[in-house]
């Protein structure tokens, strides 16, 4: 995709539902009882595996592509059925993640396989909890996809403290503990998003009777415009209906901590979830060391953090985040690599990353690395600077946001 500097962004920019909450929502329908029906669904490929998965163990699904609705038959607890074939989660990590945990649970045996970029990431994080549990699952090496499910005898409440920070993991094993005897007690020391428990007593609330939901907007994909805002001149938008739960707006406290004008307005709980109004205006960056401790509740956002960190005046540092590498791409490789060429002083850390900004950045040919985020914090950045840049690759926004591109020529 060429793309050319812009002078401004004024307006209401669009961006689509949660990923994370999407998916949760047709997890969550398919195993409910009768109609769910969900507004202002991401329809996007990482979705659209997790609906596909659902359909090949007999879940029906009315799908409204034009007005984002979804509307599933949920068969129940216990109404899936075995699949013929193994379930293909293509890029996504949560589908596989989340449905490891559900599937341990079932008294059928399933396979989960992804695309190339999946199968080379790690798997023992959720194999080794769900095994303590009593669930029958094997990766190749115990440490990669495909994963190998088979029934088990029972399920076990499990307590378990999470090595990583993830919220697929706890999401995994919050999923099983629904078909295990005893309770599963999850310690987390850094925070993770909460979207599963937050989705798992709406869902309880009625003993899994299908629901109504309405997804809030992507704070993920927001991010892009926020900084787009920040960082060119005579900017200001607003961003409506966009979820603000604070396990994920660590994007937002930061760039407010570098002197951005973000307000968050309006806002209001709806199906368990915080959602709000996001007012964004220009307002010249500074160079801040990003609290360690804030990681978890901005780990998506880091590639277009760099992008705000290389139009900031002074140093911005990054640690803690060595969960990067294991993201779709390397994502603290990647970022370094890419924005060095459109000349910003970027080095790459073990667990993070340092960005030396106030360089007059240069147009350039960069890469996505096969990946969502990547290829949409470079385009953001080519937005910023004069002449025409080229992000390769970049159909890879279509894993979280499909409109990117047209949402970009419309400014
Ligand atoms: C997600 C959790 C995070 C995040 C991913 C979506 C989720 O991954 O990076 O994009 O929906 O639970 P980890 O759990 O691996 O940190």
């Amino acid at each position: 995709m060429k793309l050319k500097g812009i002078k401004k962004l004024t307006g209401e920019i669009k961006v689509p539902g949660d990923k994370s909450i999407s998916h949760r929502s047709i997890i969550f329908g398919a195993i409910s009882q009768g109609e769910t029906k969900i507004d202002n669904i991401l329809l996007s490929d990482d979705t659209l595996k997790t609906i596909q998965c659902f359909k090949d163990m007999g879940i029906e699904f009315d799908i409204d592509e034009e007005n984002n609705r979804v509307n599933i038959k949920g068969k129940g607890l216990n109404g899936l059925r075995e699949p013929k074939k193994p379930l293909d989660c293509g890029n996504s990590g949560t589908t596989m993640r989340l449905l490891a945990g559900l599937l341990v649970g079932q008294n059928f045996s399933s396979t989960l396989i992804g695309d190339s970029s999946l199968s080379k990431r790690p798997m023992d994080r959720i194999i080794i909890p769900l095994t303590k549990m009593g669930g029958n699952i094997k990766g190749a090496h115990n440490k990669y996809p495909p994963l190998e499910i088979e029934p088990s005898e029972k399920l076990n409440g499990i307590t378990y403290e999470l090595p990583v920070a993830s919220a697929q993991v706890k999401s995994a094993i919050l999923l099983a503990s629904i078909y295990s005897q005893g309770e599963s007690k999850i310690i987390e020391k850094k925070v993770t998003r909460d979207h599963t428990e937050r989705m798992l007593d709406y869902f309880r609330e009625k003993d899994f009777i299908g629901r109504q939901v309405y997804i809030p907007g992507d704070i993920s994909s927001a991010a892009y415009f926020i900084v787009a805002a920040s960082i060119i001149k005579d900017s200001s938008i607003v961003l409506k209906d966009i979820g603000v739960n604070p396990t994920r707006t660590g994007i937002i406290d930061v760039l407010k901590e570098m002197g951005a004008n973000i307000e968050v307005k309006n806002v209001r709980i709806v199906n368990n979830e915080p959602i709000g109004d996001i007012y964004v205006s220009y307002a010249p960056l500074k160079g801040i060391s990003v609290d360690e401790g804030l990681i978890g509740r901005l780990i998506d956002e880091i590639p277009i953090l760099a992008v705000a960190a290389a139009f900031a005046e002074g140093t911005t540092t990054i640690r803690g985040a060595e969960e990067l590498k294991f993201k779709e791409s390397n994502r603290i490789e990647a970022i370094a690599k890419e924005l060095s060429k459109m000349s910003v002083d970027i080095s790459p850390l073990p667990d993070g990353l340092i960005i030396k900004g106030g360089n007059k950045l240069t147009p350039a040919k960069v890469n996505a690395h096969k990946d969502h985020r990547i290829a949409m914090a470079l385009s953001i950045a080519a937005l910023a600077i004069e002449g025409e840049s080229e992000v390769i690759d970049s159909h890879w926004v279509n894993i979280s946001y499909p409109d990117f591109y047209d949402i970009i020529f419309t400014i």
